[in-house]
Formats: C-alpha cells, structure tokens, sequence
C-alpha cells in the first residue's frame, strides 16, 4: 500500500457524542487555566496525562518551583516510552493521535520525526488552542479535528501509525476503537498506546479504580481488555512494557505538591497493591485489509 503524500482532505463529519462523551468534552473544554497550563507555560508542552521515571532528589526539601519542574520532566520522558513503541518514523508517515489534548504529545512526536500528525480530540477548546499552537510553531504538518476518535471520519489506509496517550479509558469499547484504527490504519501499520488500567487478578482493585474513574470521569479497563480487542482487530503486540514501578515517583512527588487534588493517594496505594497497572504497547497491524479489518 503506498500513501499519498498531499494532506488529507475529508468531510469533517458532525461530532456525534454520547451524553458521557459530551459530559468528557465538557470537562476537557473547562481545564484552561489549570495546573498542566502552568506546568507547561514555558516549554509550551501542555500534557494531560502523568510523568514516568524517578527523580533523584529529597522531595521533602523540595520548592513547589523545583517540584512543578520535575513533575513536567516526568511528563515528558513519558512520552518517550510512546516514541519508542511507536519504532521508526520517516518524515513521510502519517500519525493518528486519538484524543490529543493540548498537543503536548504531538509536538514531541512531531518535532521527534517531522512526520505529518493528525490528533482528533472532542473539545473544542483543545482542538483550538492546538491549531494556535502548531501555526505558532510553524507546524503545518501538525493538524487537530474535532472528531470522535471512535468514528473518526478518515479514508481507510490514511495512516501509518496511531496512538493514544492515556485516553482509552474515555472510551467504552476497546473493541470499536481497535476496529477503527485497524480501518484507517494501513497494512502493517502500528498503534502504540500507554495507559493506566488495573490487573483483574487483583481481587479488591475496584476499591481503587471506582473513585479513580469517578474522579477522571474515566472507565479503566482491565489489563486483558487491552490485549483482548487488540486480538480480536487483527493486532499483534510486538512490545508490551510495564511501567507500574516507573509510574509510582510522579505520584508520590505530586503528593508534595501545593496542587495535589487528593487522587494521588489512590494510585499510590493502587500501584503497591498491584491493582493499578501502567502500560506502554505496540501493536502492529497483521489481518490483511478487507479481511473483517475496515
Ligand atoms: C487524559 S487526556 C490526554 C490528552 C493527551 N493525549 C495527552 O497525553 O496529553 C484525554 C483526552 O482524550 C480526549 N477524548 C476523550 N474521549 C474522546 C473521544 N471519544 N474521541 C476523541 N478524543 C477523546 C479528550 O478530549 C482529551 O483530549
């Protein structure tokens, strides 16, 4: 399958939501002014998903200063994880990014391998202040749609890759966003994906994960739902890392924050239970198209 390299024209399709996906959007359209904003102020890297990796520091001794800046660093190398699980990316791939927040991914990814990106989000608020961001930059290859990444409007085979950074537990069915993917995904192409879900072999870990969701307004998904859809879409995982203990330092740093929300205790105690599970996947695409993929 060869690509067609000029950008992708398709008729915006009206953005059908559920009422929990337009209670979501609602959310996501009121995080403006808020604590990733002022984590990413300078760097103009505005993420909404947590930091992987240790800090080597005493956190008692801390500033809230120093603290804001590791917990940005960890956001960061975050997204490196999802770069690696990605594997190569020439200049003339294309990326799908479902649910692409305030384009701190994109631009990392983007400025990483200068591929053409295409993030979809449901607020309107993201999708905007996005586009500012990428014009800002220079970026025209970096595009943002306000589309449902369960319906995202794209022609079959318009990507090489896809990924999404901690945003399928706002989606119901893994199954129908692995569908969709697998649609607009070429032959062979990759969907890389890191989220936090929980272990089902863990046998008190709702106690963690119900006032999780109701906090995120989230629907986690068990580890084996994940890998589940992926099979059932014609997907095969070629790397799958636990990050649980990688995941743990942002939360016990946050937990010094003058902006902790009170969540950070449940992942605390949820990653030393086991019930909370960070992972970062690759899968690639192997069903031939045509084929109960599209
Ligand atoms: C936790 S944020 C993660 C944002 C971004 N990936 C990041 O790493 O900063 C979740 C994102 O998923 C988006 N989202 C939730 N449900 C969606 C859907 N059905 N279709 C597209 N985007 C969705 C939200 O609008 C938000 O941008």
């Amino acid at each position: 399958m060869t690509l067609t390299l000029e950008p992708i024209i398709t008729a915006a399709p009206d953005l059908q939501l559920s009422e929990y996906e337009q209670a979501v959007a609602r959310m996501y359209d009121g995080k403006q002014q808020d604590f990733n904003l002022l984590l990413g102020r300078d760097t103009q890297l505005v993420h909404h998903h947590f930091g992987i990796g240790s800090v080597d520091a005493n956190f008692e001794s801390m500033t809230q200063g120093e603290i804001n800046a590791a917990l940005h660093e960890l956001e960061n190398a975050q997204v490196s994880f999802l770069i690696d699980a990605l594997g190569p990316i020439g200049a003339e791939d294309r990326i799908l990014d479902g649910g692409s927040g305030r384009a701190g991914t994109a631009v990392l990814v983007h400025e990483a391998a200068g591929c053409w990106y295409d993030g979809v989000t449901i607020s309107s608020y993201q999708c905007e202040f996005s586009r500012a961001l990428a014009a800002a930059k220079g970026y025209p290859r970096l595009r943002f749609h306000l589309r449902n990444m369960l319906d995202t409007g794209f022609a079959a085979n318009t990507f090489t890759h896809a990924l999404t950074n901690e945003t399928t537990m706002y989606i119901d069915d893994m199954h129908a966003l692995c569908a969709e993917f697998a649609r607009v995904l070429v032959h062979s192409g990759r969907y890389a994906f890191a989220t936090w879900c929980y272990d089902e072999l863990v046998d008190d870990a709702r106690k963690y994960i119900d006032p999780i969701d109701e906090h995120y307004l989230c629907r986690m998904h068990t580890r084996g739902e994940y890998f589940r859809a992926l099979s059932d879409t014609g997907f095969v995982p070629y790397s799958v890392v636990d990050l649980s203990r990688e995941a743990l330092p942002y939360w016990l740093l946050r937990n010094h924050s003058e902006h902790r929300t009170g969540v950070e205790d449940l992942f605390v105690r949820g990653y030393e239970r086991g019930a909370v599970r960070y992972l970062v996947v690759g899968a690639q695409l192997v069903a031939p198209k045509g084929s109960g993929s599209q």
